[in-house]
């Protein structure tokens, strides 16, 4: 077999074989297939496409270029959820403990941030002594006694993907559907859940800005997760705001928190329970209800203990910013538009986010928001507040801010459902 014939049979619009799709990414993973030539066969498959046999095929070695976890030591049945990324997007860290105190376990491989949408990874660690990487023995503990366990991947975990996803990041190839769908499906069938529920973004802050595409990936993935025996579902939700009044790690952690004492913005709120119902539907805990245990308390036990087992002290106070900058409404009205992407945008330039895998991120850094679309807002009121440690990225920000809100005189769009379809 060689690379140049498989480049060009993508590159022809042609169908990879089977022994294909194996020799290939199994060469790139061992270093036999260059970084050049990986580069030109993704962005073949960006313009080309593959069948779903492809996609099948092409999951399957992933998934085959590392080892596989195995839960079914564990007592209670495992559940997991994977957002597609987002704006503002911190439901794992209510999500988790919520869903392990209803009486499953939920093993969460998180990822850092990058670009414009976080990472759920740089949101923990803004909690003080909080720790990311766990052995494999360590994770199966955090999770025997907490029931929930946020940790990071480790690396002997589809390998192929961790090399090909840092390839596509500098080579304008993640907004591959097949690519996206194998990436994702690999880590989350090697990590070895029962049940999966995935919440695939949809809107100017996700990688899918319409609705076609998101649910042509969500249909991808939940083919191939049950293809591999994980009873899988997805829900289409919206992207073209924040979720909630947050984006930047300790201000998401902070009103993770609130949500998890009973408070916190509405669309995190239901978002957290819509997806918990899934979750907790696939792993047959069809009872436990949720919404009780956000308010009795017992979510908060959960993720305190969860936090204090991975070496993060639940009770310190959060990093906060060193400087911040209030945005003001320039005129009354409703306002009917405030885009994820800018704000995503404009918390990345403020220090949550990074711009090479190795950079650092603020704990502090992020936008908080004032008011979300359909709400009405007068003249002069705050809108936005930035936070950063470093001032001089303010304007950098302030530029990404310009031009991510409409305000109009009467009522205009309403806030739109979060849930768009399932
Ligand atoms: N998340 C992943 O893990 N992989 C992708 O390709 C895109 C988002």
């Amino acid at each position: 077999m060689d690379v140049i014939s498989v480049i060009r049979t993508k590159r022809d619009r042609g169908e990879l074989s089977e022994a294909q799709i194996d020799w290939v990414v199994d060469a790139y993973t061992r270093g036999a297939v260059a970084d050049e030539q990986m580069s030109a066969l993704a962005m073949a498959i960006l313009l080309n496409g593959m069948t779903r046999g492809e996609i099948a095929r092409w999951t399957a070695a992933m998934i085959a270029s590392g080892e596989r976890m195995d839960f079914s030591s564990l007592s209670r049945p495992t559940a997991d959820k994977h957002s597609t990324g987002g704006v503002g997007d911190k439901i794992t860290l209510p999500l988790a403990p919520l869903v392990a105190a209803c009486g499953a376990a939920v093993p969460q491989l998180s990822g850092r941030g990058l670009g414009h949408t976080g990472g759920t990874l740089d949101k923990l660690e803004a909690v003080p002594g909080w720790r990311a990487s766990l052995s494999n023995a360590e994770l199966m503990d955090v999770l025997d006694s907490t029931g929930a366990v946020i940790c990071a991947a480790g690396d002997g975990l589809a390998p192929a993907d961790k090399k090909l996803y840092a390839l596509r990041d500098v080579t304008g190839t993640v907004e591959a559907i097949p690519l996206i769908a194998s990436s994702i499906m690999s880590k989350k069938i090697a990590e070895g859940t029962g049940s999966l529920v995935l919440d695939v973004k949809c809107g100017s802050g996700a990688f899918m800005k319409n609705a076609a595409d998101a649910r042509e990936l969500a249909e991808t993935m939940v083919g191939l997760g049950t293809d591999h025996g994980v009873r899988t579902v997805a829900l289409l939700t919206d992207m073209s705001t924040p979720l909630g009044l947050t984006a930047g790690n300790a201000l998401e952690v902070r009103e993770s928190v609130e949500v998890l004492a009973g408070g916190g913005p509405a669309d995190v709120v239901e978002l957290t329970l819509a997806l918990a119902r899934e979750m907790l539907d696939g792993a047959g805990l069809t009872d436990a209800d949720p919404a009780k245990a956000l308010a009795d308390g017992s979510a908060m036990d959960v993720w305190r203990r969860m936090i204090a087992a991975q070496g993060g002290d639940p009770d310190a106070d959060l990093p906060v910013a060193r400087e911040t900058h209030v945005v003001t409404a320039p005129r009354d009205g409703v306002l009917t538009r405030l885009d994820a992407y800018d704000i995503g945008v404009a918390a990345w330039r403020l220090g949550a986010g990074r711009a090479r895998k190795e950079d650092p991120v603020q704990a502090g850094a992020g936008v908080e928001l004032h008011a979300k679309p359909g709400e009405p807002v007068r003249a002069g009121q705050p809108l936005l507040t930035l936070h950063t440690d470093t001032p001089d990225r303010f304007a950098y920000a302030l530029e990404s801010v310009e031009g991510s809100y409409d305000i109009e005189e009467t009522g205009g769009l309403m806030a739109r459902p979060i849930v768009l379809d399932r």
